[in-house]
């Protein structure tokens, strides 16, 4: 089962099981963290499920569509590492990815 380590706004970084094919929003909203609001349940159309991701796992992640590219630019949080994390599905190549919750806008 992949491990993911979430690190909140407040900088606490706490490591979560995650089941393989859950998406990264999914994972980390269901541990427990309501900071991360995804209000639109996954369907790519709210941009606040945001997270950046660590450098060290950016080329094994799927790229990234058109939609969540525009989605992205409506943050002024953006930046290289920028994903929204139900665009992420977890795999066990994804074991030990890190990822930092944005800051809200
Ligand atoms: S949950 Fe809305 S874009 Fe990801």
């Amino acid at each position: 089962m992949p491990k993911l380590i979430v690190t909140t706004r407040e900088g606490e970084t706490r490591t979560v099981d995650a089941a393989p094919g859950l998406t990264v929003m999914e994972a980390i909203r269901d541990n427990g963290f309501d900071e991360l609001l995804a209000l639109c349940g996954g369907c790519c159309s709210c941009a606040t499920c945001h997270v950046h991701v660590d450098p060290d796992f950016a080329d094994l992640l799927p790229p990234i569509s058109q939609d969540e590219d525009d989605l992205l630019d409506s943050s002024d949080e953006r930046d290289e590492y920028s994903r929204l994390s139900c665009q992420l599905p977890l795999t066990d190549a994804l074991d030990g990815l890190k990822v930092r919750i944005a800051a809200e806008d």
